[in-house]
């Protein structure tokens, strides 16, 4: 399964993904915060946000896409030598130079099976006390979606790991988290009709499906998804968490 997006697109259509990194950034606590690794930082439109949140802090910018660290590099250039980036896969452990204070992921962790094993890669680059705070999909995420894929004959069933907070507080206490807090929030989102919500669909919720396709017949899948949907509109949850490392 290839690991790269369509950065360029990804950037100008994830709107919502940055409105709800705001209310990410906005839970860490800045004090002693002075080295933070954003783990799965797509094109950066969240990580400037972290930048300007902590003028002071230098920010690891991680991703496993060779194609968002890109699009990030270029759009984090103004903050020159306070960004620096990382092509790595989070399913493997993380390999920093120096452990960070603060671990910051957004839209990120459902794309990453077995978050026993996520967390505790996690809690091994982070400082004693350092905090994570992270938001991605959980229990219930675009359920109108799956089944919608589930209907056309899903080839990779079970691709998205929307997990429930209790599996998360459990698997956080296991890797060495304390002051753990795991809930779901219903996030319903609209879009335009037609072409702009079928390039949303494609570029960030159906990418690994479309790119098993055919390139000929990527439009028509994407066009039979989203008629099978109430209207342009997705029923988003995601799973919130703050925790810190014992
Ligand atoms: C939906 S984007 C979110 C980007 C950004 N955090 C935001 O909120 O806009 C998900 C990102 O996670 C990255 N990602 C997914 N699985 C990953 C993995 N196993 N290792 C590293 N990065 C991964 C993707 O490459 C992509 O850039």
């Amino acid at each position: 399964m290839s690991r790269e997006w369509d950065a360029a697109t990804y950037d100008r259509v994830a709107d919502p993904q940055a409105r709800w990194g705001a209310d990410v950034i906005a839970r860490l606590d800045p004090r002693g915060v002075g080295r933070v690794l954003d783990a799965g930082c797509g094109s950066g439109r969240v990580t400037e946000q972290l930048l300007e949140r902590l003028p002071e802090a230098h920010v690891v910018a991680l991703d496993g896409s060779g194609r968002m660290l890109e699009e990030a590099a270029r759009r984090l250039a103004p903050f020159g030598s306070r960004v620096s980036f990382v092509c790595a896969d989070l399913r493997e452990p993380v390999l920093l130079d120096e452990p960070v204070d603060a671990i910051v992921s957004t839209a990120t962790f459902h794309w990453v099976p077995d978050h026993a094993g996520l967390f505790r890669r996690l809690a091994a680059v982070l400082r004693p006390g350092g905090q994570l705070v992270a938001q991605y999909g959980g229990r219930g995420n675009i359920a109108s979606v799956v089944r919608a894929v589930a209907e056309l004959g899903d080839p990779i069933p079970g691709r998205w790991t929307y997990a429930e907070p209790e599996d998360e507080r459990r698997c956080l206490a296991d890797a060495g988290f304390v002051d753990v807090q795991a809930w779901l929030h219903p996030e319903p989102t609209s879009f335009e009709a037609g072409e702009s919500f079928e390039t949303f669909l494609a570029t960030v919720v159906l990418r690994e499906h479309v790119a098993l396709l055919p390139e000929q017949d990527r439009a028509a899948f994407v066009h039979a998804v989203a008629s099978r949907l109430p209207g342009p509109f997705l029923d988003y949850v995601r799973l919130n968490v703050v925790a810190r490392r014992g």
